[in-house]
């Protein structure tokens, strides 16, 4: 196990020297938020699926995506989005600057998304009706945001 652990060790020693070499803080920043968002868009997605029957509904599977969903939304942003971080900025984000002159209301879009997501996490498990219930509020608190904050994806 000893040389597993060494390995292991060194690697993530590479890792974080990578990440603060290669990347000034607000690089990492930006990425890490990016990255958040990839993973709720993954996790709407497997609720989505089950919702709409794209693949069959499953109780268990339903009930640990809402629960994941509800844990990740329930991560404070606010580090991520330091100021400056914008599109207008040059850096490869689509954040816009809107999110830094109404930054009360962006926080409060994203704690409506957290609430949504525990909404759902309380039926997502009753059947493949009561989950796709919930799927509106949910997929519209991610909607509200981005029309308002984020520039189109390309
Ligand atoms: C409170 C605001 C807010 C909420 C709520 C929100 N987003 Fe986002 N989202 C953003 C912003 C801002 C960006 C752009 C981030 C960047 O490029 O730096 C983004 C980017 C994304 C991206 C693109 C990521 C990439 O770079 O490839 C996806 C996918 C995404 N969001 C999915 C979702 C989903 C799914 C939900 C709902 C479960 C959601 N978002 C809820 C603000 C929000």
């Amino acid at each position: 196990m000893k040389p597993l652990r060494s390995l292991a060790t060194a690697s993530l020693v590479v890792l974080l020297a990578g990440a603060s070499f290669a990347q000034s803080p607000m690089e990492a920043a930006i990425g890490a938020r990016q990255d958040l968002m990839k993973l709720q868009a993954y996790t709407m997605g497997q609720l989505f699926m089950m919702a709409q029957g794209k693949v069959p509904y499953d109780a268990k599977a339903a009930k640990t995506a809402a629960d994941n969903l509800a844990a990740i939304t329930a991560y404070d942003v606010t580090p991520l989005f330091p100021k400056g971080s914008d599109n207008a900025s040059g850096a490869k984000t689509y954040a816009l600057p809107a999110i830094w002159e109404n930054e009360p209301d962006f926080l409060a879009k994203y704690a409506d998304m957290h609430k949504a997501a525990l909404a759902a996490a309380e039926v997502a498990g009753n059947g493949q009706d009561a989950l796709k219930g919930a799927m509106g509020a949910l997929g519209g608190s991610c909607g509200a945001c981005h029309k308002a904050y984020r520039a189109p994806l390309q």
